[in-house]
């Protein structure tokens, strides 16, 4: 299998930052290899021996269960480790945490709230750190959206996508996945919740070497315009809920995506959701559970993108 032998620059995945076009691409071709093999009810063992260390500061149903059971259909081991079990409950540095974890795991996935603690964790660790989410990047899930699209699509570079809600950590990755794989993407949000403009900064730099556009609006009638693709996300991440006006004040009903904001898109346009939605916020049920709705193809392939990566961090030959 000729991508199993890519080699990552960097050894932990914090964003897609820490990807370039073509490891995005590799990884993608992975993902598909695998899940045809265990489609076809084989699964072979690739990380026989290896173990993977689950940290969750948030709650989590997709993340934390697709990296198990990928991690056990690959014929590894995972340790989920309970926070309030563990002497970082009592103050033990994330640093000592990261250095005495190397010595028993090969590999860590972690869910925090500041970036800045998987950072810390990825540079004290001697072994791979793998972002399963902080307030800033989503960097998993987004490799599973273009994996998603490029199923229903047949292509990545040169599509229209819209991102519509929040700008948030998913849509942080997002920007970067879309222009390092030539996908122009128009974001808009709300005055006061767009992007990172260092992401969009770094996006539009990325998106000059693929030739996609970064556009970045208020205007959700603009950005889906013709567009192959419209994603968005809860208008409330986990964390964010303090602002319990948001929903009600900032996003409801503008940024809606429903039946009317899709007709704008192309006929054939999909729909993306990270998941978990609150239908009758940012999305429709109408729209979620209709026929451009591939939600469920993307958790899905949550799964198989992370077994790629896990299988090219660990350096499986
Ligand atoms: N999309 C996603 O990361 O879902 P979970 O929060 O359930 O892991
Ligand atoms: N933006 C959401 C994504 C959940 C998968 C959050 O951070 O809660």
């Amino acid at each position: 299998m000729k991508t199993l032998r890519t080699y990552l620059n960097n050894k932990d995945i914090l964003s897609l930052q820490d990807l370039s076009s073509s490891e995005i691409l590799s990884i993608l071709k992975l993902a598909s290899e695998l899940k045809k093999e265990l489609k076809g009810g084989k699964s072979r063992q690739l990380l026989k021996g290896k173990i993977l260390g689950l940290i969750f500061q948030k709650p989590s149903t997709r993340t934390r269960v697709s990296f198990e059971a990928g991690m056990f259909q690959l014929g590894g081991n995972t340790i989920y480790l309970n926070l309030s079990d563990m002497q970082l409950s009592r103050g033990e540095s994330i640093e000592d945490t990261a250095r005495t974890l190397s010595l028993y795991l090969n590999c860590i996935i972690a869910r925090v709230y500041d970036h800045t603690d998987v950072q810390k964790l990825a540079r004290f660790a001697s072994i791979p750190v793998i972002n399963g989410l902080s307030d800033t990047f989503h960097p998993c899930q987004i490799l599973a959206d273009l994996l998603t699209i490029q199923e229903n699509k047949r292509k990545l570079k040169g599509l229209r996508l819209a991102w519509i809600g929040d700008g948030d950590n998913v849509c942080n990755d997002l920007l970067l996945g879309c222009a390092k794989t030539g996908i122009n993407i128009t974001t808009a949000c709300p005055k006061g919740y767009e992007p990172m403009q260092e992401i969009v900064r770094l996006a539009k730099e990325e998106g000059e070497n693929t030739e996609a556009e970064i556009i970045v609006t208020e205007d959700p009638v603009v950005a889906v315009k013709d567009a192959d693709a419209v994603a968005t996300d809860t208008f409330v991440s986990i964390g964010k809920d303090e602002e319990k006006n948001r929903r009600q004040l900032v996003f409801f009903p503008k940024y809606q995506v429903n039946s009317e904001i899709m007709k704008l898109a192309k006929k054939d346009a999909i729909f993306l959701h990270c998941l978990p939605a609150k239908r009758g916020w940012e999305v429709t049920s109408e729209v979620i559970d209709g026929n451009a709705s591939v939600v469920w193809h993307e958790a899905e392939n949550r799964l198989h993108v992370q077994k790629a990566l896990m299988c090219i961090l660990m350096k499986v030959k």
